[in-house]
């Protein structure tokens, strides 16, 4: 089985970081499973000429770190989890909480069928609650036409599940009806799919009610697919420096609390949940603008906007989390097939299905959020962050190898992290 603690991974050469991983990953059987092809990670994965087909009027690259998450168990499975994001701190603090998290039997996530919602509005519609019904009653038609409209995502389980019609009374324009059409997209994020679907059912929604069919686009609230994930710390895990395990986690669950009430604080506190999230979602090649609209939407879906995640206790002290959120993710279609940074990506997960990976995607989703409130309950973010942005600042005053963490070492010490003195020592350094 793979293994994703790895000590001492924090001070070796990028090198000998992809050595340890391709050592690391095993198939569940134990023999060694086909290595990712980390070469996509050495050059940031794409050529020129393979990005010029992917957007427009393209003239370059912009390239991000990519960085590993150790110490990672899902449902039971040792999972490496690659993470795509310039913030330092992140795969830390996912890396640290993952190794606290293990103490009481790692991150247990599920997800729900991969079900998207396609949305058709349907406007100058005379009676709306005669077209409502009308559609009803030509259900089953209207599902086995999109259901046909894609072999392949069928051949592999997927296709239309159900219809809805909503009513809006009173808009701006009016009153008009909302189609839904629910589609099981397997293995895809889904867009195309259910984007095809609704455009092909438009006439026919149009023949029954009279009306026009107006917009005709998936919604990125995806709340028929979502993902779930839970964690149980041992109170002694969370014990450091002066505070005690009973101190941390009480001090979590109060920073959770402020977050349950206060929407300025919940869309911080739902950031951090998103710096994981993202980060995965961005390495393995998936929409994170999808994502990131689904998460809030989500979040205010009981009239106020809120935390995504909750943290209690359980009956023995220990501090429970949980996250639960939209996970529209896919692994066989659009960049995530085309981008091998994003293919090594998720062979390095070793996932088979989407619904793996969303699994994955929000465990670290509640790592991350327990390290920032953890850090925040106690000592303050910027403890953290202070020797991580340092090497940032060292870097840009020209610090290079070994002169990186030397320049931003001092800088810590002496409690002042600004490019200006880091320019100084490095001369001085010199
Ligand atoms: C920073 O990127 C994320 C945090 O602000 C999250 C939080 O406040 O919970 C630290």
């Amino acid at each position: 089985m793979t293994t994703s603690r790895i000590s001492g991974f924090y001070n070796m050469t990028l090198e000998e970081r992809r050595e340890k991983i391709l050592n690391a990953v095993k198939s569940p059987s134990g023999t060694p499973q086909t290595p990712p092809d980390l070469g996509a990670w050495t050059t940031g994965g794409i050529s020129a000429e393979a990005a010029d087909h992917m957007i427009e009027n393209v003239v370059g690259m912009h390239s991000l770190p990519l960085g590993i998450a150790l110490n990672f168990q899902v449902n039971g499975r040792d999972v490496l989890v690659p993470m795509t994001l310039e913030e330092p701190s992140v795969v830390a603090g996912a890396s640290f909480m993952a190794k606290l998290a293990r103490a009481g039997g790692g991150y247990q996530a599920t997800t729900t069928d991969p079900l998207m919602i396609g949305q058709m509005q349907v406007i100058n519609v005379t009676n709306l609650n005669e077209a409502k019904l009308k559609i009803y009653e030509k259900k089953a038609e209207l599902l086995a036409e999109a259901d046909s409209i894609d072999p392949i995502l069928k051949k592999f389980g997927g296709g239309a599940r159900d219809l809805e019609v909503r009513i809006f009374e009173d808009s701006p324009i009016g009153g008009f009806l909302v189609v839904h059409l629910i589609y099981d997209v397997r293995d895809a994020m889904g867009a195309n799919a259910v984007n095809t679907a609704c455009e092909r059912l438009a006439p026919k929604i149009e023949a029954i009610t009279g009306g026009k069919v107006h917009l005709r686009i998936l919604s990125n609230l995806a709340d028929r697919r979502i993902a779930r994930a839970r964690c149980t710390i041992p109170v002694k895990e969370l014990a450091f420096d002066n505070f005690s395990g009973e101190q941390v986690r009480d001090g979590i669950i109060a920073a959770y609390a402020f977050a349950a009430v206060d929407p300025y604080r919940a869309a911080t506190h739902n950031k951090g949940i998103m710096n994981g999230v993202d980060s995965v979602v961005i390495a393995t090649g998936n929409d994170w603008r999808a994502i990131e609209a689904g998460a809030h939407a989500y979040a205010v879906k009981n009239g106020h906007y809120t935390s995504l995640s909750t943290w209690g206790k359980d009956s023995e002290g220990n501090l429970v989390g949980t996250l639960e959120m939209p996970m529209a993710v896919g692994i066989v279609g659009g960049a995530t097939k085309v981008h091998p940074a994003a293919q090594a990506a998720v062979k390095l997960m070793g996932v088979k299905t989407a619904n793996e990976l969303a699994e994955i995607i929000v465990s670290v989703g509640l790592a991350q959020n327990m390290a920032a409130l953890r850090a925040l309950a106690t000592e303050g973010i910027q403890r953290g962050h202070m020797s991580l942005h340092a090497r940032q600042v060292a870097i840009a005053a020209g610090a290079t190898g070994d002169l990186v963490e030397k320049v931003a070492a001092q800088m810590v010490v002496e409690k002042v992290v600004r490019i200006d003195r880091a320019e100084e020592i490095l001369k001085g350094m010199k």
